[in-house]
């Protein structure tokens, strides 16, 4: 019953956490349009038919929605949402003892679903598969398997690292999504929300300058306007525009590309240590003292996609972009040029 008692805690913790600027339904979630629309498909198909949700996979980089979804798929069906997370089921009872207190319908959200011990995922797969669960009770000679009948239920799991989802475990999800790093006016619109929700003004141009700084991460668009917040509030009357954005971004030295520390300590040592690559992944999480799985879900993508990094085979590339952000000279191109 100990999970019990952690789920309890956490969905508590994350039910405090941000609520205030958290979308509670579909109209108020912006962006990821193709995912939003297929969920609510699937959810006005499953109320029509009185039936349970499909079990949903979440994967995608922090702070792009994963936890929101899980909650609003809960308020859309009209379903008790439980929230828990990998590392916190270690054995096969703390699942059980989650499942078998669920009411039909109901929704299970494991958090970093790829933590999950694999002893457990096993047991899951019938879970899920057949609304039933396995569990041996006692040991030595009074050893025996009871089978528990489970209410219909409706998993939601999320993960930064879908690739560490074991192919039978995704197989058992009937709608997978992949959210993708927001553009710059969806975080815009975004942004104008929050600060509506949050009783400061902003103009449009005020929001496009705190967009920009957030890499492609709703998450990281509060944060950036709380902090801008306080500066208007404090020297601006209050409202948000884009001079004001810059000033007070400025004087937080927040890089005006969405940088953060941890993405320039990365290109610093693929360009600066070892002369732009190509450069193993685990020798830069060494050297930025960092878990390469880390660095690869939840850095990489940004990197990537903002064209500062390439994979390659043999290793992980800076391109000329990342010298430049960087104010170098590219080493590898005066290596080329036989200088
Ligand atoms: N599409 C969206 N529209 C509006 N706000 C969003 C959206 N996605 C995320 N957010 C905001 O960003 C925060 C982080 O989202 P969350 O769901 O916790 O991300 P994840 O679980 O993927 O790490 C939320 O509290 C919410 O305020
Ligand atoms: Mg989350």
């Amino acid at each position: 019953m100990e999970t019990l008692r952690k789920s309890e805690e956490l969905n508590i913790r994350n039910a405090a956490f941000d609520n205030r600027l958290r979308p509670v339904d579909f109209d108020g979630f912006v962006g990821q349009k193709k995912v939003r629309d297929r969920l609510e498909l699937a959810v006005k198909a499953a109320k029509e038919r009185g039936e349970s949700l499909d079990h949903v996979l979440f994967s995608g980089p922090p702070g792009l929605g994963k936890t929101t979804l899980s909650y609003i798929l809960g308020a859309a069906m009209g379903v008790n949402v439980k929230t828990t997370s990998g590392p916190v089921i270690t054995k096969p009872g703390d699942l059980a003892g989650l499942l078998t207190s669920l009411e039909p319908g109901d929704i299970v959200f494991i958090d970093e679903i790829h933590r999950m011990a694999k002893t457990v995922e096993e047991y899951l797969y019938s879970a899920m598969e057949d609304y039933s669960i396995d569990i041996m009770i006692d040991q030595g000679p009074n050893a025996r398997s009871v089978r528990l009948e489970l209410p219909r239920f409706t998993l939601v799991g999320a993960t930064t690292r879908i690739g560490l989802i074991a192919a039978p475990l995704r197989a058992r999800f009937g709608l997978v999504n992949r959210l993708d790093y927001y553009q710059p006016e969806d975080l815009s619109e975004i942004i104008e929300r929050s600060a509506a929700k949050l009783g400061v003004d902003i103009d449009s141009g005020g929001a496009l300058e705190i967009a920009r700084r957030a890499r492609g991460t709703p998450r990281i668009a509060n944060n950036l306007l709380k902090r801008v917040r306080d500066y208007a509030q404090v020297k601006a009357g209050n409202f948000i525009t884009a001079k004001v954005a810059e000033e007070s971004l400025g004087l937080l030295e927040i890089d005006p590309n969405g940088l953060d520390d941890m993405d320039r300590r990365i290109l610093e040592t693929i360009c600066v240590k070892f002369g732009g690559g190509p450069v193993g992944l685990s020798t830069i999480a060494v050297s930025v003292g960092e878990e390469a799985d880390t660095v690869e879900e939840a850095y990489e993508p940004f990197l990537i996609m903002e064209g500062y990094l390439e994979r390659t085979p043999k290793g992980r590339v800076a391109t000329p972009l990342a010298w430049k952000r960087l104010g170098l000279e590219p080493v590898s191109r005066q290596g080329e040029l036989g200088i």
